[in-house]
C-alpha cells in the first residue's frame, strides 16, 4: 500500500503501526484527536491531522488520495466501558461507521480494523481459535464485535474489503526507542509492573492468586506491539494484492502467568516489585491464549519480538527515563 491513513496513529499501538509502514515505504497520514495519542508519538516523515472521529468532514477529507485505511482510534478501559457506555457506544461504534462511510464515499476500498480478543469474553477453551463463540462480557468487547459485524455488511454492500485483527495482550515497545509516549493512566498489568519498578507506585495488587492455574494467578498471551504492527503491514498487502475479508487472532500462542511477568521484570531489570494479594478481578478468566493459525497462513505472520526478555527490557527502556 502507498499512501495509507492511520486513524489513532498517535495511541500506542497505532504509532508502532506507522513506524512499520513508515520502515515498509508506504507514505501515511495520522489522524488522531489526541485525547490518548501523544504528539510525542508522531514521526516527522507522517503527515498529521488532528482531527475526531466524529466528525464527518474531517474525516472525509483526510480520505482524500488514500488507497487504505488503518482504525485503531478507539476507547478501551474495560472498566470504564461499563461505567460509561454511551461514550464507547459514540466513540467506538458510531465513530467507526463515520470511517467506514467517509471511505465509501471517497472509494476507498480496504480497511485493517484493531479488534480484540475481548470479542471471545469467558472463554470455553483456554487456547482460542477464530471459530470459538463470541460472547463478550464487557461493553468494550461488545462495541469491537459489533464493528467486525458492520465489516460483513460493507464488505457486501460497498466493497470494503477488511482485515480485522484480534489482538492479544499488546506489550512492548519500538527497539529502536521511536515511539516515546508513554500511556496515561495505563490499566494494564506490564505498564503497572513498571510503575510500580519505577517507583511511580509504591506497590501494585496482583488480583487473585487461587485461580486453576500452576502458581495461581491469571495466565495471558503476551504479544509484542512490533509484532501486532508488522501484522498490519502484511495485510494491508494481503488487501491490496486482492485477498478476500478476514477475522484472524494475534498472538503467540504461549502464555504467561501474572507472578510470571513480574519475577521475569525482577530478574531482569535487577529491582524489587512490590505487591500484595488481592482479590480477583471481575471478568478475569483463568487462562487466555490464542492459537494464530490462520495468521500466519493468510499473512505469513509470526511474532518475532514476542520473548519476555525482548518485551520487558524494551518497556523498561522507556520507563526507566
Ligand atoms: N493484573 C493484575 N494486577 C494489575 C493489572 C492486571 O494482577 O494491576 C492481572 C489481571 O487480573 C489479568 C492479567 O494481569 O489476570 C492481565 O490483565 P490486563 O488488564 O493487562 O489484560 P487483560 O487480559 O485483562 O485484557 C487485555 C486488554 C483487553 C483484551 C485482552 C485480550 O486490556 O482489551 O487483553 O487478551 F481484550
Amino acid at each position: 500500500m502507498t499512501n495509507v491513513l492511520v486513524i489513532g496513529g498517535a495511541g500506542y499501538i497505532g504509532s508502532h503501526v506507522v513506524a512499520a509502514l513508515l520502515d515498509n515505504g508506504a507514505t501515511v497520514t495520522v489522524f488522531d484527536n489526541l485525547s490518548t495519542g501523544t504528539r510525542e508519538n508522531l514521526f516527522p516523515t507522517a503527515r498529521f491531522i488532528q482531527g475526531d472521529i466524529l466528525d464527518k468532514q474531517a474525516l472525509s477529507a483526510a480520505m482524500t488520495g488514500q488507497e487504505a485505511v488503518v482504525h485503531l482510534a478507539a476507547k478501551k478501559a474495560v472498566g470504564e466501558s461499563m461505567q460509561y457506555p454511551d461514550k464507547y457506544a459514540e466513540n467506538n461504534i458510531s465513530g467507526t461507521l463515520n470511517v467506514l462511510n467517509a471511505m465509501a464515499e471517497n472509494k476507498v476500498k480496504a480497511f485493517v480494523f484493531s479488534s480484540s480478543a475481548a470479542v471471545y469474553g469467558i472463554p470455553q477453551e483456554s487456547v482460542l481459535d477464530e471459530t470459538c463463540p463470541v460472547d463478550p462480557i464487557n461493553f468494550y468487547g461488545f462495541t469491537k464485535l459489533e464493528i467486525e459485524r458492520f465489516l460483513t455488511w460493507y464488505d457486501r454492500l460497498k466493497d470494503i474489503r477488511f482485515v480485522s485483527l484480534r489482538y492479544f495482550n499488546a506489550v512492548g515497545y519500538d527497539a529502536a526507542g521511536r515511539v516515546k509516549g508513554l500511556e496515561k493512566n495505563p490499566q494494564n498489568l506490564l505498564p503497572i509492573i513498571m510503575e510500580t519498578a519505577a517507583g511511580i507506585r509504591s506497590k501494585m495488587a496482583v488480583f487473585g492468586n487461587d485461580y486453576d492455574t500452576p502458581d495461581g494467578t491469571c495466565i495471558r498471551d503476551y504479544i509484542h506491539v512490533t509484532d501486532l504492527a508488522d501484522a498490519h503491514v502484511r495485510a494491508l498487502h494481503y488487501l491490496k494484492t486482492g485477498g478476500k475479508s478476514q477475522i484472524l487472532n494475534l498472538g503467540t500462542g504461549t502464555g504467561h502467568s501474572v507472578m510470571d511477568m513480574i519475577q521475569k521484570t525482577q530478574e531482569l531489570i535487577h529491582r524489587p516489585i512490590s505487591f500484595d494479594i488481592a482479590p480477583r478481578r471481575p471478568g478475569d478468566p483463568a487462562k487466555l491464549t490464542a492459537k494464530a493459525d490462520a495468521a500466519h497462513t493468510i499473512l505469513g505472520w509470526t511474532p518475532r519480538h514476542s520473548s519476555l526478555d525482548e518485551i520487558i527490557l524494551s518497556t523498561w527502556r522507556l520507563y526507566q527515563k
